[in-house]
């Protein structure tokens, strides 16, 4: 099943390692894509200004190595991510090093909460509103839509129980740490998560005071000018551009042919339309005139273009958060894992045109770039929405840098998380005493209709009750 993989992705780890006023902080960032780093490197940059010891492990060397930051790419770690990224296989073990070394943890997810989170931290979640990421509900949701998010928390909660033991064993092994508690125990007691969610890029909902929402820290303050020959090739274009970029996690060569097709045929027949599009894999030669393609783009720069029509994505949290951050309107063509619910959000708000692989035709692909070059709405929607992005108190990456160093200054954060944590998940949700109401309410109904039933026996009866 596709989604096994995913949980990996949202999750960054965050080691914290006491050691007076500069720390020494762990990234461990296990299998994830290369977005999800560059998404929390603004907060590595900020911990290294403020005096820190950052180590980075990931499977992705850094472009732009850093004073003060060891960055690690364990071989075997970035051929294990290429092969095996499908697979069920959680951040977690780094719980068992944390525990170790006697580090404080945090999360940094990278998107929306999982539902596994919900029963680890005690939290209450809005199922009835916000869909469930891997399902590609829309809100509102029917009743059946409804009944299977409600329950998937406590799904996640049963799958993830039988991987728990597994790993704990596997890590009491190998880092010769017999007493260490189930990981499941060392999970439930960090201090802190990142959410990279904020009401516009996710649906609003309600957290408790340890998750804080740090959504949008990636975004340029300051748009650059593009590169020569870029510039150059823009400014061919009598409307405008369309900029694609399936994501650094699929290689345009592996789509299938009939869907290379549809690019390539819509693209040539909208000559007055300039497109550029980011490709990962082997080049084809017979490019339309009105197509650009390269390996790399500087893709904010990109994004507060003014001569930007539409951006085709497919929809991760980055580059969601990055179009809010500019304005650009987005045409979503969503692959997996959340990025259907990231393209709904957008599209439920006005800003996207969602359209789906399977249905893929050149008429499709053509209509929504038409819709969206020839109605204002979507620029117009977007250029609020981004408005709104921007009006916080406090910036993203100043929550971020202040509660991270909340974590190490003070010796726990059991006073944010929340009480429900405690409760089973039944009391949590209030089924005891829902459950109590419904059949109180049902044993007065029955007790009353039986009386009147006995009573109207009584007068048929002229004041004689039936014998049976
Ligand atoms: C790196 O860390 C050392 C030792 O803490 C410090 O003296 C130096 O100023 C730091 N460099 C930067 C660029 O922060
Ligand atoms: C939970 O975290 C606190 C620090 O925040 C630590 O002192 C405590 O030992 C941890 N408990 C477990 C069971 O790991
Ligand atoms: C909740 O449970 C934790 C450990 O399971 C315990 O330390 C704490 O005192 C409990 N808190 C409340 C409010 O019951």
């Amino acid at each position: 099943m596709e989604f096994k993989g995913v949980i990996v992705l949202f999750l960054v780890q965050i080691f914290l390692i006491p050691n007076g006023h500069s720390e020494n902080i762990l990234f461990f960032h296990p299998v994830s894509t290369y977005s999800h780093r560059i998404s929390v490197w603004p907060l590595v940059q900020r911990l290294v200004a403020k005096g820190h010891q950052i180590t980075f492990i990931s499977p992705y060397p850094n472009k732009t190595p850093l004073a003060n930051v060891t960055d690690l790419v364990p071989e075997p770690m970035s051929s294990f991510v290429h092969q095996y990224i499908h697979d069920w296989f959680m951040s977690d073990c780094a719980l068992g090093l944390a525990y170790k070394f006697k580090a404080k943890t945090m999360y940094y997810a990278a998107s929306c909460l999982t539902p596994l989170y919900y029963e680890l931290y005690g939290i209450v979640p809005d199922t009835a509103s916000i869909p469930e990421f891997e399902y590609h509900y829309r809100s509102p949701m029917s009743f059946y839509e409804r009944f299977v998010t409600t329950i998937q928390p406590l799904v996640w909660t049963y799958k993830m129980s039988t991987s728990h033991d597994a790993i704990t064993e596997i890590i009491r092994e190998k880092l010769n740490v017999p007493e260490m508690p189930n990981i499941r125990k060392l999970a439930e007691n960090t201090s802190l998560i990142l959410l990279a969610e904020y009401v516009i890029d996710g649906y609003p909902q309600p957290l408790t005071p340890n998750i804080i929402s740090v959504g949008g820290m990636h975004c340029q303050a300051k748009i650059n000018p593009l590169p020569k020959n870029l510039a150059e090739f823009i400014k061919g274009s009598p409307e405008g551009f369309v900029y694609i970029s399936l994501g650094s996690g699929v290689n345009v060569n592996n789509l299938p042919e009939k869907f290379q097709d549809v690019f390539f045929n819509s693209i040539k027949q909208m000559p007055h339309i300039q497109f550029i599009w980011k490709w990962t894999g082997n080049k084809r030669t017979d490019l339309p005139k009105n197509l650009h393609i390269g390996e790399w783009f500087p893709q904010q720069d990109i994004l507060g273009h003014p001569k930007l029509l539409a951006f085709m994505t497919q929809g991760g949290r980055p580059s969601i958060q990055e179009s809010i951050c500019h304005g650009a309107p987005v045409i979503g063509l969503p692959v997996f894992a959340d990025q259907d619910l990231n393209t709904q959000r957008l599209e439920n708000l006005g800003g996207a045109i969602v359209l789906q692989f399977d249905s893929l035709t050149e008429t499709t692909f053509q209509n929504a770039i038409t819709e969206m070059t020839s109605s204002k709405k979507y620029k117009t929607r977007m250029t609020q929405l981004s408005k709104l992005y921007h009006d916080r108190p406090v910036k993203p990456i100043d929550l971020a840098l202040y509660w991270t160093e909340y974590v190490l200054r003070n010796e726990n954060t059991d006073h944010l998380r929340s009480m429900s944590r405690n409760l089973t998940w039944y009391q949590r949700r209030l089924l005891d005493v829902w459950g109590t109401i419904i059949v109180a309410v049902i044993a007065s109904i029955t007790v009353i209709a039986y009386t009147i039933q006995r009573v109207r026996c009584f007068f048929k009866g002229n004041g004689k009750f039936k014998k049976e």
